[in-house]
């Protein structure tokens, strides 16, 4: 696998490091492929039950796109434009949303454009207290691409989320807690104990009721609730007869012993 992203897989969890810390991680199209290959990969193996993406060095999570060369492919004209940069992007971004596999972003660092996308299309992330946030796009004349001007807007409501598209202002990790685009703020000494703390209890639990929970989650959000409701039927009635729910509901009966039962067994 190319040094651009490094892949570590340590038992149930794979940590996947976005390695371009000269450039503050900053995403090239070689960057996302990779990390695309490597989602695929690691959503493909049973033995990976939780992906955690974070970035290299000690100042960035990631600081976006590659703006030298995806200003390269703006010159070529709008289809490449289209195609090579934001087709990817909203690709990238959307793979990680979607993915069966939960990702976990650590935003360890400043978390600008892509950055920033990568974290709102992540079904769940935990930032450094340290860390900056921010939606530059408009400082570049241009507006976010890799899903910036859609899922933000979701999860912290229009007005919230138009004064930092607009001003392109940098936010703190308090900020983007209170936005619910974080789940959690902890030191920076803390972050990789405090992620894989939550990787451990997630990857604890059954992969296929945690991806029918997660794909049902994500993609009922976008759709009105009759539609999601009948993705939650589906979710379930996927998982009838499966060793998951059998063995998930076996064990909950097997520790509650129904009163007759317990009756029975002090009264024989
Ligand atoms: N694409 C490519 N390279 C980037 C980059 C990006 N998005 N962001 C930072 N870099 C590179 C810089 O060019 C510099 O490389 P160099 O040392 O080879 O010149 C290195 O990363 C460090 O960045 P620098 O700008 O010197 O750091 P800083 O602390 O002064 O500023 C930022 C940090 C994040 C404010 C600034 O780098 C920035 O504005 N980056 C672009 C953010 C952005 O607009 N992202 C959205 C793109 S759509």
């Amino acid at each position: 696998m190319n040094d651009v992203l490094l892949i570590d897989v340590d038992g149930p969890i794979a940590t996947l490091t976005l390695n371009r810390p000269d450039k503050l991680n900053a995403i090239s199209y070689e960057l996302a492929d990779a990390l695309s290959a490597a989602l695929d990969h690691l959503e493909a193996r049973s033995d990976v039950r939780v992906v955690i993406l974070t970035g290299a060095g000690d100042r960035a999570f990631c600081a976006g796109a590659d703006i030298p060369q995806f200003a390269k492919s703006i010159e070529l004209g709008r289809e490449a434009a289209v195609q090579d940069f934001v087709r990817r992007g909203q690709r990238l971004t959307g793979q990680i949303e979607a993915l069966r596999t939960p990702v976990i972003v650590a935003v360890n660092g400043l978390a600008y454009g892509g950055g920033c996308e990568i974290t709102e299309a992540a079904p769940i992330a935990l930032a450094a207290s340290e860390a900056v946030f921010a939606k530059p796009e408009v400082l570049l004349g241009m507006p976010p691409t890799f899903g910036g001007t859609q899922r933000l807007a979701r999860q912290a409501g229009r007005k919230r989320s138009l004064e930092l598209l607009l001003t392109g202002e940098s936010f703190g990790a308090e900020r983007a807690l209170e936005m619910g685009l974080v789940n959690a703020v902890v030191p920076r000494s803390e972050l990789f104990e405090a992620v894989r703390d939550l990787a451990t209890r997630i990857a604890a639990q059954e992969p296929e009721a945690v991806a029918a929970i997660l794909t049902a989650t994500t993609r009922g959000i976008n759709v009105p609730i009759d539609e999601g409701l009948r993705m939650e039927r589906e979710a379930f009635a996927q998982l009838v007869g499966s060793r998951a729910l059998r063995e998930g509901l076996g064990r909950w009966i097997d520790a509650h012993p129904a009163r007759e039962r317990r009756q029975g067994r002090t009264g024989s």
